[in-house]
């Protein structure tokens, strides 16, 4: 039998119902994106227990309890982890894996395939980048993106290629290759209809990344004759449209250095903002932005900023994601052409007025909500009251999505101001729309702001130890190996070593015990929603080295700045340096090596 495999536990996460489950045992009632009910834990009259359907947690707000639904199950009925988690995967059709009671996980199928076929995307990615910058074949689309105003450089970073117009050769080339005929017809790249003919043909190829750079589907926009302007891999085991973001591999590091993120509308804008030299750029695929990938971004970046294109699709484009960037607690921020004689996209921006231009243009942004209430403003017949109270409502989505009472309120006086009408009209409206007609409230216990916890280096390298730690335990030894518990600064990734630290003593390094060691209820959120997300489960061995070596330049940097400022110090009072600079050149050494590594 032994121990449930993580991949168990995230895919059983994902797919579960938070709000079915806990609907068992505790009536529910829906309120601003949350189900609220009377806690199960303790005895109380109003509801302050809250079901969260997107992060898959509880809590309740008086005793604070909290935590996943296994846990929830395990409380409820008195059942072990292994118990709880075969009612709940039996439930959801989640086939439960175990490991060897040796610790290696039977690599499933599944596994391997998914290996294979990130391995075939990686290839057929060089061989079309090759066609496009080296061959004859490619040279038509090579000057088209020249033509768009797009460096080989970046061509290149981007991994750009080109998809032969010869629909049979792509098959040919990979069977030579040793690619079995039945790997290659489930491998997305080509037609259904005719599983030797490739999917793309004569189009210029986006590789889209997974965060790693790992190739795991492609993009390709029309070059000539008719058809639709892009056609897009389908999704696959290594692909899943809502969670992946175009560039987010280019990007990252400025996300991260900038703590900001520009989402752009498309491939073509992406490649012109990094152009410009914007490297936060990023793009959905052809999607709408989604709650999935706002979440991805929020946990890097303190602010989005949408960038989508002026005319009225792009518009109301920027109006949803607004939406679903509130819908996870974010607010974002619109870039908002001062004239409408502004161009069509970045792309065209670039093209028309340069990258200086275009760095100006990104500057001039505004608050989400600014923006919904001019576009609302300005769709508004003024003659027209009926017209008022429906450009009024249309803003009560937004104002439902806000977390905190005090900034709605805040809100809520802005826009009667903007359509000159009195502020308990708009009150009553909004009550009225809010409760579908009826009066009666439940206490506003939504308005008790939950304390947010932002992520950085440290917390990612944590989590993903945590959220791994049951499959791989090797994980733990690697991280307390390579960096002691002094090494870390945040509070809360220090509150999260001594968890695993603890479970490991004891022998119980699963997820579900690491769960429950940590004290601080919103950390415990915070990790489990993590490890629901499934960002953390994907190459974890991968992920915890690189997190390794960014939290040891972060602390070798560290520890560089205060050498220098004490050579200072002890300088100006007259000391010796010498031992200091002997550090310091430990230190350099040190440092250059992790980066030497990272090359
Ligand atoms: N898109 C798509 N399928 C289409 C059209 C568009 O998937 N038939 C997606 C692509 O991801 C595209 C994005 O929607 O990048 C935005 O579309 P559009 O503005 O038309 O494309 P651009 O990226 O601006 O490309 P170009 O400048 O070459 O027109
Ligand atoms: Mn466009």
């Amino acid at each position: 039998m032994g121990l449930i495999a993580a991949e168990t536990i995230n895919e059983l996460n994902s797919r579960l119902d938070a709000v079915a489950v806990v609907g068992d045992y505790v009536k529910l009632e829906k309120k601003s994106g949350r189900w609220w009910g009377r806690c199960p834990f303790h005895n109380e009259k109003t509801p302050s227990f809250t079901v969260d359907p997107e992060r898959k947690t509880y809590y309740c707000f008086g005793c604070h309890e909290g935590g996943g639904v296994v846990n929830f199950v395990m409380e409820m009925d008195k059942l072990s982890f292994p118990e709880a988690v075969e009612i709940l995967a039996k439930r959801f059709g989640v086939s439960v894996i175990r490991e060897n009671t040796d610790g290696i996980i039977n690599t499933s199928e599944i596994e391997k395939k998914k290996e294979n076929l990130s391995v075939l995307y990686n290839r057929v990615a060089g061989s079309f980048s090759y066609i496009l910058m080296e061959t004859q074949e490619g040279a038509a689309a090579l000057r088209y993106v020249r033509s768009r105003g797009f460096t080989d450089e970046l061509i290149q970073r981007f991994r750009l290629g080109y998809a032969p117009q010869e629909t049979f050769w792509l098959h040919k080339f990979l069977l030579g290759k040793g690619y079995s005929e039945s790997f290659l017809a489930e491998s997305g790249l080509f037609t259904k209809a005719n599983p030797r003919k490739a999917f793309f043909s004569d189009r210029l190829i986006f590789p889209i990344s997974g965060r790693q750079g790992q190739i795991t589907a492609f993009g390709g926009r029309i070059l000539n004759g008719d058809g639709p302007k892009y056609i897009n891999s389908a999704e696959s085991l290594i692909y899943k449209k809502r969670e992946t973001l175009f560039a987010i591999d280019l990007a990252m590091a400025e996300i991260r250095n900038t703590k900001e993120v520009i989402v752009a509308e498309g491939y073509m804008d992406v490649m012109a903002l990094h152009e410009a030299g914007i490297r936060n750029a990023v793009a959905p695929l052809g999607t709408a932005f989604t709650a999935e990938q706002a979440r991805l971004l929020g946990r890097w970046a303190g602010r989005i900023k949408l960038l989508f294109d002026s005319d009225a699709a792009g518009r109301a484009a920027a109006a949803k994601a607004i939406l679903t960037c509130r819908s996870v607690s974010i607010p974002a921020f619109v870039v908002a052409p001062e004239s409408s004689a502004d161009l069509k996209d970045p792309a065209d921006i670039l093209k028309e007025k340069g990258a200086g231009y275009l760095q100006q243009f990104v500057k001039k942004c505004i608050l989400d909500f600014e923006y919904l209430l001019s576009e609302n403003k300005r769709s508004l017949n003024n003659s027209d009251s009926n017209g008022k109270a429906r450009a009024v409502s249309s803003l009560f989505p937004f104002l439902d999505l806000v977390d905190s009472e005090v900034e709605r309120e805040t809100y809520i006086r802005r826009i009667a101001e903007a359509f000159e009408t009195g502020i308990q009209p708009v009150l009553n409206d909004y009550k009225v729309w809010h409760d579908g007609g009826s009066t009666t409230t439940p206490k506003n216990t939504e308005a008790i702001v939950q304390r947010s916890i932002r992520m950085n280096d440290e917390l990612y390298l944590l989590n993903a130890v945590a959220v791994n730690c049951g499959a791989n335990s090797s994980l733990f030894a690697k991280l307390r190996s390579a960096i002691p518990i002094e090494g870390f600064t945040d509070h809360n990734a220090k509150e999260l070593y001594i968890t695993l630290e603890e479970c490991s003593r004891a022998g119980s390094m699963n997820f579900e015990a690491i769960l429950n060691g940590i004290e601080d209820g919103a950390l415990r959120q915070f990790v489990a929603e993590n490890a629901a997300t499934k960002a953390f489960s994907e190459k974890p061995e991968f992920i915890v080295a690189d997190s390794i070596r960014r939290v040891q330049e972060e602390r070798l940097t560290r520890k560089q700045n205060e050498l220098v400022l004490r050579m200072r110090a002890a300088k100006s009072d007259g000391l010796s340096v010498d031992d200091l600079i002997h550090e310091k050149m430990f230190i350099d050494a040190e440092l250059q090596n992790l980066k030497g590594v990272n090359k």
